[in-house]
C-alpha cells in the first residue's frame, strides 16, 4: 500500500490546480507578518509539477525563489526527501515553505527543526486531527490513512506546540479548511 501512495505523487494527474489557492493564502500571511517580507528569498518543498508557491511568488514581484521536490520535475526543481534523508541540497534562503507536505512526512518535528537549520522562516500549512472517538472519529481516521495516504495526525494544539518547539509563531491563517502557520526560526532566545 505504501508504495502506491508513493507513486501516486509522480504522477502530475494527482495534483489538483485548486491548490493554488493554498499557496496564495500561504504568500499573503507572510507578507502580512514580516516587515521586510518584499526582500525575501524562498525554497518551496513538494513543489509538484505545478509549484504553485513559486508562481504566487513570481507574480507578487521580484523575488526569488527556488524549488524542491522528491521528483525533478523540471530542470531548475532540486530533489529532496524529507523521509529518506534526501535533503542535501537544501539551500539557505530566507523562508521554507510546506504547502500540503506535513501530513506525508514521517518525522514532523525533526523537518521543522531541520528547517530552522537552513531558513530564518518557516511557512507550512496543515490539516489537522479533529475527530478523536467514536464511530466518526474512526472513520475519519481511515479516511486520513487509506484515502489520504497522510503519515501523521496532529491536532491544533498539537501542531502549535511542535512549530512552537522550534521557533515563534508569527501569523496563524487558514485555507482549504487548513491551518496556515507563519514561523520565525530567529526570535527563539533559548537558540542564541
Ligand atoms: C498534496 S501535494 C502538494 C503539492 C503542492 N505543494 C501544493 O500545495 O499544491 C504533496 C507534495 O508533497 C511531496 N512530498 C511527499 N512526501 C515528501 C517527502 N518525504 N519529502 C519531500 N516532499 C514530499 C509530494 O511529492 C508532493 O509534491
Amino acid at each position: 500500500m505504501d508504495r502506491l501512495l508513493q507513486s501516486r505523487w509522480d504522477n502530475a494527474e494527482s495534483y489538483q490546480a485548486a491548490w493554488h489557492r493554498r499557496s496564495h493564502d500561504m504568500l499573503a500571511l507572510f507578507d502580512s507578518s514580516v516587515p521586510d517580507a518584499q526582500e525575501a528569498s524562498f525554497a518551496e518543498y513538494g513543489c509538484g509539477p505545478d509549484a504553485p508557491f513559486a508562481t504566487s511568488v513570481a507574480a507578487s514581484g521580484p523575488r526569488t525563489v527556488r524549488t524542491y521536490d522528491r521528483k525533478r520535475w523540471h530542470a531548475d526543481c532540486g530533489l529532496v526527501d524529507f523521509n529518506t534523508g534526501a535533503t542535501k541540497e537544501m539551500p539557505k534562503t530566507d523562508v521554507g515553505v510546506l504547502s500540503g507536505v506535513l501530513e506525508y512526512l514521517d518525522d514532523v518535528p525533526a523537518t521543522l527543526a531541520l528547517l530552522g537549520q537552513h531558513h530564518r522562516f518557516g511557512l507550512f500549512s496543515y490539516a489537522c486531527w479533529t475527530e478523536t472517538s467514536g464511530s466518526a472519529g474512526i472513520s475519519a481516521l481511515d479516511h486520513r490513512c487509506h484515502r489520504g495516504g497522510w503519515h501523521n495526525h496532529y491536532t491544533l494544539p498539537q501542531i502549535a506546540e511542535i512549530a512552537s518547539s522550534v521557533g515563534v509563531i508569527l501569523r496563524v491563517g487558514e485555507s482549504l479548511g487548513q491551518v496556515l502557520l507563519a514561523v520565525s526560526y530567529v526570535m527563539r532566545t533559548d537558540h542564541l
